[in-house]
């Protein structure tokens, strides 16, 4: 199943999110990742185009770039000197002509069919995807009625603040669910409730594209409707406790920057990309598979290049709420670790997902609704061909 994942949605035709084209700003800048298993480079060519490559030598599959970033005029392989534009295409190929009349490449050796092996690359608001499949569709397309969750947040310019990578001891799909899962938010995750940033209470939705592949949900802190069906029910949730307070509350200080009340947005792209706006923490994740228990999920936290610095401030505190350790957000890697150890045995093969309905659209734009996740089955299965 894992190798059929490989080829089918990670070699497939699906986009992959490999990073920021802040990340490689400049001609020569190169960025080191992966799409599932497949190591690839991210690369800005002298004429400032973006590539995305296999990081694997066409002569006899070295890994090319070994560094998370570099720069470079070429990208060269150390094991026999065959080097590459930052485009991909073959340049020079060592002792291609023998020495003293032996050796050397074949006579009708072709240099424009020995280059690296070249994605398909599209982006959107500083977001850079590529893809394995040559005839899908514009990145923006693909994305439908999701890409504007994308627009709201990444609306100029970005910088990075910074980066960490958090090993997650489960299958990646474990992980792939939980943002896409709205039901969990705010019973799971105590802090939201008692602090007030997301309550089931507050005026929220949830949207998927046509395809079932894409979804993002949000919620408006401070919308709570008073309601005596909502009081009895989170009074038996754990995250339902109104006598706590933090000694120090900075961490929940948050301003309204794009104007329209929303606290926390999810968004999550098929299958291993996550975009996150949790107060004024915004950050991208990447999800890695590394093998059938584990995976690693890459974690960038962005502000914009035209901030100040107190701004800045803001959004590194906040990552103390919504970063991979975050008050929040450490329990979704906790869950899937947990779920892991509980269903390792691969004993029973169902889950329940009925909530909010049984079928693809069934559960609306409700997040009490696991609408996202009956979707995001059924496109598993169509593009495993089960
Ligand atoms: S493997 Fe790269 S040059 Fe030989
Ligand atoms: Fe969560």
């Amino acid at each position: 199943m894992y190798a059929l994942e490989q080829q089918r949605i990670f070699r497939g035709r699906a986009w992959h999110y490999v990073g920021l084209e802040v990340e490689v700003p400049e001609p020569g800048n190169y960025k080191t990742t992966f799409i599932g298993d497949t190591p690839v480079v991210l690369a800005r060519a002298e004429n400032g185009s973006l590539h995305t490559v296999v990081n694997r030598c066409a002569h006899r599959g070295n890994l090319i770039c070994r560094e998370p970033f570099g720069t470079a005029a070429k990208l060269y392989c150390v094991y026999h000197a065959w080097s590459y534009t930052l485009s991909g295409d073959l340049s020079h190929a060592a002792f291609s002509q023998g020495l003293r009349g032996e050796g050397g490449l074949p006579a009708d050796f072709d240099k424009t069919q020995h280059g690296l092996r070249k994605l398909k690359v599209d982006t959107l608001c500083g977001l850079v995807f590529a893809s394995f499949s040559d005839d899908i569709e514009p990145l923006a397309d693909w994305l439908g009625e999701v890409a504007p969750g994308i627009r709201r947040v990444l609306n100029r310019p970005l910088k990075v603040l910074g980066y960490d990578t958090q090993r997650i001891h489960a299958n990646w799909k474990t992980y792939h669910e939980n943002p896409r899962d709205s039901y969990h938010a705010n019973i799971l995750h105590t802090f939201y409730g008692t602090f007030g940033l997301s309550r089931q209470s507050q005026e929220s939705a949830m949207t998927i594209d046509r395809s079932g592949r894409h979804v993002y949900f949000y919620t408006k802190a401070g919308t709570e409707k008073k309601s005596t069906d909502y009081d009895s029910t989170a009074n038996q949730l754990r995250s339902h406790n109104d006598q706590m307070k933090l000694e120090d509350p900075s961490i929940l200080r948050w301003r309204d920057e794009f104007g329209d009340g929303i606290s926390v947005q999810i968004l999550n792209t098929y299958p291993s990309f996550v975009l996150h706006q949790i107060a004024n923490s915004l950050a991208t994740r990447q999800l890695i598979p590394r093998g059938v228990r584990q995976c690693d999920l890459v974690w960038t936290y962005l502000g914009f290049a035209d901030e100040d610095e107190a701004t800045t401030r803001t959004r590194l505190n906040q990552t103390n709420l919504a970063g991979s350790a975050g008050l929040v957000s450490v329990e979704d890697a906790a869950v899937c670790e947990m779920m892991q150890r509980a269903f390792a045995d691969g004993e029973d093969g169902a889950s329940f997902i009925e909530m909010g309905g049984k079928t693809l659209e069934s559960g609306g734009s409700s997040k009490l609704s696991e609408r996202a996740i009956r979707n995001f089955w059924n496109v598993y299965r169509q593009d495993m061909g089960l």
